[in-house]
């Protein structure tokens, strides 16, 4: 295709997004497509969720949400305004102007990327891809996969010109679940284009939607800024996990060493350590890039170091369980043991990579018998046992041996643990300064 023509299909399609008849449609309903369907419905845009997940698609027509963060009532309000439906058929990808990759980046059991969703949602937009069309990719990934993998998948031998005769934009994800403060629409969306064009339809397109727009230079930047963030917060949190067990060896208060600290007005960042890491985000993408750094013959020492310290974690806090119990001259073996919290952290339900299951797995293979309480988990699966969590806490409280707070819900009752609980081991200081000093408690 001639430039000229290539050219016009820049002008039509930044046309039909500027006069808001651009279609939309978000590949991937989950923690993050959900949120970015509705804040683009929000801004007017007419907008189809394609899911392999025929339920979330169902529920989302049904005006239901699973993702805590958004309402029910926002995503009914705008299915039943008619700009916002989803659907299992990658058909409706023939009225679409503007697709959004949302589908997950998690790690195989080796370690390595697990790249099959991006792969299977390029393979199914492939046929699909048009002169006029823009496709923004947002899952966490390495630097180059938009242009190594995304690029020549969705090309399938095609003699299309990206930048002229359709647009292809890496823009990562930062959404952080169960925050309030920042949200899709307010937090700044970085824009990668594979040119110049593609990175101009990208800001026009969100720009309609989303507050803040940072164009960057290349979908390699764009990739390599989000696991710059998600290293940072890796590599901080190993190193806030370590000054734990530091603090200990000198009986010191790790959670007063650290307040004292944040006291410095600047050159400080306050990190908090805890029973490991959890979620999809932190755990999971910088081993992207030590994986694509081994490729090129580097290791990456930092990831690696951190990923270690944090990996042993859960190990630590059976430890502090062992000990405490030790303590009352009870063994781990026999002992009942009440966890306080699954999901990876605060007033969220999300289980993924979640510490709690590494540390409940350790107390059950020494032999302890765990219950749990986490309002928001209603059950899960491990070691092929389904744990439920006990409909209230207050009898478990007070005939457990030992009660280990995991994650810090605001909903637990501070009063209760402190009342009824014979001995408590707290790993995120939930109970503050009632904690110190206390003899049944021990903090990390
Ligand atoms: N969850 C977060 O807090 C967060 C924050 C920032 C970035 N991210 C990144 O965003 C990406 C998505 O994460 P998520 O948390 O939304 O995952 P998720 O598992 O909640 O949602 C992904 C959805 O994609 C669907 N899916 C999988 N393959 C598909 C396909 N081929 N076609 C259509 N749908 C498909 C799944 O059924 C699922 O509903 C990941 O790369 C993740 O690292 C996540």
């Amino acid at each position: 295709m001639s430039e000229s023509q290539g050219n016009n299909q820049f002008e039509i399609l930044k046309g039909k997004i500027e006069r808001g008849e651009a279609k939309m449609a978000i590949v991937g309903l989950g923690y993050v497509g959900l949120p970015l369907a509705v804040v683009f419905a929000a801004a007017g845009y007419d907008v189809t969720g394609l899911e392999i997940d025929a339920a979330k698609a169902a529920a989302v027509n049904r005006g239901e949400s699973y993702i805590p963060d958004i309402a029910a009532e926002t995503v009914a309000e705008y299915v039943k305004r008619g700009n916002l439906r989803a659907s299992t058929d990658f058909g409706l990808l023939r009225e679409i102007d503007l697709v959004t990759i949302c589908v997950p980046t998690p790690l195989r059991n080796t370690g390595d990327p697990d790249l099959s969703y991006i792969i299977s949602a390029a393979d199914q937009i492939a046929p699909y891809l048009r002169p006029g069309m823009a496709i923004t990719f947002e899952s966490s990934t390495y630097p180059g996969t938009t242009r190594e993998l995304i690029l020549p998948k969705i090309l399938n031998g095609r003699a299309l010109t990206v930048g002229e005769d359709f647009f292809l934009i890496f823009s990562p994800e930062r959404i952080d679940p169960g925050r309030t403060n920042y949200t899709t629409k307010t937090t700044p969306k970085i824009i990668g284009g594979m040119t110049a064009n593609c990175g101009e339809i990208a800001r026009i397109w969100y720009e309609r939607a989303i507050d803040k727009i940072v164009p960057v230079s290349s979908p390699e930047v764009a990739e390599m800024a989000k696991l710059h963030e998600n290293t940072f917060r890796m590599v901080n949190i190993a190193y806030v996990n370590e000054l734990a067990q530091i603090c200990a060896k000198l009986d010191l208060d790790v959670w007063e060493v650290i307040d004292a600290a944040d006291t410095k007005p600047f050159g400080f960042m306050k990190f908090t350590p805890g029973p490991g890491l959890g979620g999809h985000c932190i755990p999971v993408d910088p081993h992207y890039l030590s994986w694509k750094m081994k490729s090129m013959h580097y290791n990456t020492r930092f990831i690696e170091l951190a990923s270690e310290i944090n990996t042993n974690m859960p190990r630590y806090t059976v430890g502090l369980v062992q000990d405490a119990l030790n303590t009352v001259r009870k063994s781990l073996n026999g002992a009942k043991i009440l966890v306080m919290g699954v999901a990876y952290k605060a007033d969220v339900d999300d289980m993924r990579e979640s510490p709690a299951l590494d540390v409940i797995h350790l107390l059950t293979a020494k032999g302890a018998e765990v219950d749990y309480y986490d309002p928001y988990v209603p059950a899960f699966e491990l070691d092929s046992r389904t744990y439920r969590s006990l409909p209230r806490p207050e009898r478990a409280l007070q005939s457990a041996d030992c009660v280990v707070i995991l994650t810090n819900h605001k909903v637990f009752d501070r009063t209760a643990l402190l009342r009824d609980a014979v001995l408590i081991v707290d790993t995120r200081n939930f109970l503050g300064e009632a904690g110190r000093d206390n003899p049944k408690v021990v903090r990390l």
